[in-house]
């Protein structure tokens, strides 16, 4: 499998000139609300080199997901290549958005790898990343197949994250991991209510999308400061008042030399995408006041390059480092903000930023870089590196704007699709119960088999109508041994195993 894949990659290469000159020069022509406009023929080709680049560098291997790159050899630091990471998500993502840009069925492929490979990744129950790990990866990969096992995950990710809602703070706990602190909430987490508001959409539970819109505004008291700047952690004790605001990212007040006074750039990025989605799914004016703030606040500390310092007020020189990430989430925050406001200087700002990260001085493409961007950091005294959510984030704001400049995107087919559960009860005796679901009505056969896949009869073939089902499966007659169910539809099957236990 792998050997074949590396045979294949020179073809791979072959396609994706041919691909993208010939699709992107003709139908790109802007027609948006401002004259500037980006190279985005140039931006795409380049930035699939990266991707492929990438794919070789990780062997092909989707268990490994880029978080960020060494910053002496410039590679994907293999120490944080973990799906347990909070970047996880977001290499398959960024795959998902080429796979939207160019209709290459190539990036399905390998978006569709790297994200199965995050389903253990939803079962992580120690932070609130769980929104960024699985939306950016299945969130993504359901909006362009609407394929029903994706949705499934989603609503399973959105459950394991509602797992960390304490009414009695209205809010969702950040991090386990900070034992000094009660109740730590920082300022990224409201970029994970995406996933409860959109699971919630999708499966009517209105439950999630209170506990979002009660989080969101528990952090829009309590994380903005009056003049549109955030914090990045507020803790609170455990009748919601909050203890402390503080920061470990950006400018670390316990740190010499900083001030009291500090404003993470990208944690305030973060704050300018979360409450514009956030508004997205609430209509509530206040969001999206807090996310105009916000973005205000943003765009006036800018330096003339469009890319701020990792801390607008970083005092010490020799860590005042650039952070691209905090601008590529601040470009795609500010081109939604645009088509809810109407409000030109936000486009205008996002493609002034858009055009500084597609220049030599920020987008990597003719050194051994492995990301798409250059110049982000981590943390603060870092030094700069590449990472995978400004390659993410960077790559959904060119989306953004080619959306917004009437880019005709290549037709993507939805997969017709089924979803087949785990049988209940199970091990069983004599009879067990399926549930499965359907996009379409259609015709459903279930099969049986040994546990060498050997077809053993036909338990049920009939026509059943779109939505959830359930249905009993009769196994009496066969000895006690673990059996393969399996649900065909339209062409495709899934199947699963189950235990019979017949006792004498
Ligand atoms: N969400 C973690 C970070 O922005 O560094």
């Amino acid at each position: 499998m792998r050997s074949f894949r590396i045979f294949r990659i020179p073809c791979l290469y072959l396609t994706f000139f041919f691909f993208t000159s010939s699709q992107i020069s003709a139908q790109n022509k802007f027609n948006g609300p401002s004259s500037s406009s980006l190279e985005t023929e140039r931006i795409i080709s380049q930035s699939q080199i990266k991707l492929l680049n990438t794919l070789q560098e990780l062997n092909f291997n989707p268990s490994l997901h880029p978080g960020h790159t060494d910053r002496l050899t410039g590679k994907w630091d293999t120490d944080f290549l973990r799906r347990e990471e909070w970047t996880s998500g977001f290499f398959a993502g960024t795959m998902w958005y080429m796979f939207q840009l160019t209709g290459n069925q190539v990036w399905k492929e390998y978006a569709l790898e790297w994200t199965l490979d995050l389903e253990r990744a939803a079962n992580i129950r120690s932070d609130h990343d769980t929104g960024f790990r699985i939306y950016s990866s299945y969130g993504n990969a359901y909006r362009l197949l609407e394929n029903r096992e994706h949705y499934h995950m989603i609503l399973h990710a959105a459950s394991v994250l509602s797992e960390r809602y304490d009414p009695r703070i209205g809010a969702i706990k950040s991090w386990d991991w900070m034992k000094d602190r009660n109740f730590p909430v920082i300022i990224d987490n409201l970029m994970n209510l995406e996933l409860l508001f959109e699971a919630s959409r999708l499966s009517g539970k209105k439950e999630w999308y209170d506990m979002a819109l009660s989080h969101a505004d528990v952090s829009l008291r309590h994380h903005m400061r009056a003049d549109g700047s955030t914090y990045h952690i507020v803790d609170f004790d455990n009748q919601g008042k909050p203890l402390d605001k503080f920061t470990t990212q950006g400018c670390d007040r316990n740190s010499p030399g900083c001030r009291d006074f500090h404003v993470w750039s990208r944690g305030q990025a973060w704050a300018i995408y979360g409450f514009t989605m956030i508004y997205r799914y609430t209509g509530e004016n206040r969001f999206l006041n807090a996310a105009i703030d916000a973005a205000n606040y943003f765009m006036d500390q800018l330096p003339d390059d469009f890319v701020p310092p990792y801390d607008f007020f970083e005092p010490v020189p020799s860590v005042r480092t650039k952070d691209a990430s905090a601008s590529a989430i601040a470009s795609s925050a500010m081109l939604e903000l645009y088509t809810v406001t109407d409000n030109t200087f936000y486009f205008e700002s996002a493609v002034n930023i858009l055009g500084s990260l597609s220049s030599p001085v920020y987008f990597s493409s003719a050194n051994g870089i492995s990301s798409i961007l250059q110049k982000s950091t981590r943390h603060r005294g870092q030094g700069n590196i590449g990472t995978s959510y400004a390659d993410y984030y960077f790559i959904e704001a060119l989306v953004r704007y080619l959306n917004l400049s009437g880019f005709v995107f290549p037709e993507i087919t939805k997969e017709v699709s089924f979803f087949l559960d785990q049988n209940y009860p199970n091990p069983f005796r004599n009879s067990t119960t399926i549930y499965f679901s359907l996009d379409h009505e259609s015709w459903i056969k279930i099969d049986l088999f040994d546990i060498n896949g050997r077809w053993i009869k036909t338990l049920h073939h009939e026509n059943r109508k779109s939505g959830s089902h359930t249905l009993s499966l009769n196994v009496t007659g066969l000895s006690s041994g673990v059996y393969l169910y399996s649900l065909s539809s339209n062409g495709q099957r899934r199947t699963r195993k189950m235990t019979l236990i017949n006792q004498p």
